[in-house]
C-alpha cells in the first residue's frame, strides 16, 4: 500500500492535531505570541501603504494571529489557508477570511497578492510538492510584490522524523532557493537566529531564518540600461 502524502496526512487530521496542541487560547497568550513573532519587525518595515488595497495571504496560517495583527496595525486585507479546518474556523472567528487548502493549490486568482507569507509551513510540506508550491506562489503574487519566509534553515537539506506522528518528516533547507533561481526574485533581508532564544548562534542545528524576498518582474523598459 502506498503511503499517503504528508499533504494528505495534514488534511486528514494532523493539521487539526497541530492546532489543538498549539492554540493560544487566552488574550495574554495571544498578545505574547504576536509580540514575539520573529516576522513582526520585517513586516513593519515593508514599504507598503496602509489600507485594504494591500492584499496579504498567509499559507499555513494556523489560528491567524499574525494575520490579525497585520489587519489591526496596517489595515491590510488579509486571508489565510491551512489544511486544518479547526484552524480555519478559528481564523474565521476573528473575522478574517480563511480557506481549507494546502500550499500547492491556492484558492486565489492570478496576480492578486501583494505579500505572501509562509510562517513555519514549508518545513512540513512534501519535497515532491516544492515546484508546485513555488509555481502557485508565483501565480498568485503580483508582478511587484513581497514574499516572507520564516522557517528552520540549513544550507544543506536535513530530514528529521516529526515527533508527533510516525511516517511524517520535517525538513530543513535553504527555502529561499525555491525562488532565487528565478530572475524576478531577490532577497532583501535574511537573518539567522536561535530557534528558541532568537539570539545569534553558531549552532546550525538551531538556526531559524526570517527571509524577505522582493518580486519585481522585468519589463523591456526596466531591463534596458
Ligand atoms: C508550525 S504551524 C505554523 C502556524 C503559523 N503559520 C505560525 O507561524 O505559527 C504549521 C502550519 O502549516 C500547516 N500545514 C501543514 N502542511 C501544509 C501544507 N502542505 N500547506 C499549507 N499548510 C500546511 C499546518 O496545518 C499548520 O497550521
Amino acid at each position: 500500500m502506498t503511503q499517503p502524502s504528508q499533504r494528505q496526512i495534514f488534511l486528514n487530521g494532523e493539521g487539526d492535531a497541530w492546532y489543538e496542541r498549539n492554540c493560544q487560547s487566552s488574550p495574554e497568550q495571544r498578545e505574547q505570541w504576536q509580540e514575539q513573532d520573529p516576522l513582526a519587525r520585517l513586516l513593519t518595515e515593508l514599504p507598503l501603504p496602509r489600507g485594504s488595497e494591500v492584499s496579504v495571504l498567509e499559507v499555513g496560517c494556523g489560528q491567524g494571529l499574525r494575520l490579525l495583527r497585520m489587519r489591526q496595525e496596517f489595515g491590510w486585507r488579509v486571508a489565510g489557508v491551512d489544511p486544518s479546518s479547526a484552524a480555519v474556523d478559528a481564523v474565521a472567528s476573528l473575522g478574517l477570511k480563511a480557506h481549507v487548502a494546502t500550499a500547492d493549490i491556492l484558492p486565489l486568482p492570478d496576480a492578486s497578492v501583494d505579500l505572501l507569507i509562509y510562517g513555519f509551513c514549508l518545513y512540513l510540506c512534501d519535497r515532491s510538492d516544492l515546484f508546485k508550491i513555488a509555481a502557485e506562489a508565483h501565480r498568485v503574487l503580483r508582478p511587484e510584490s513581497w514574499l516572507a519566509i520564516l522557517d528552520f534553515w540549513s544550507p544543506h537539506q536535513k530530514v528529521n522524523p516529526y515527533h508527533h506522528r510516525s511516517g511524517v518528516f520535517s525538513y530543513k533547507d535553504d527555502l529561499s532557493a525555491m525562488f532565487t533561481w528565478h530572475p524576478s526574485y531577490v532577497i532583501t533581508d535574511h537573518r539567522l537566529r536561535h530557534h528558541v532564544t532568537r539570539a545569534h548562534t553558531d549552532d546550525p542545528q538551531e538556526w531559524v531564518a526570517t527571509t524577505m524576498l522582493r518580486r519585481c518582474d522585468l519589463s523591456p523598459s526596466t531591463s534596458l540600461g
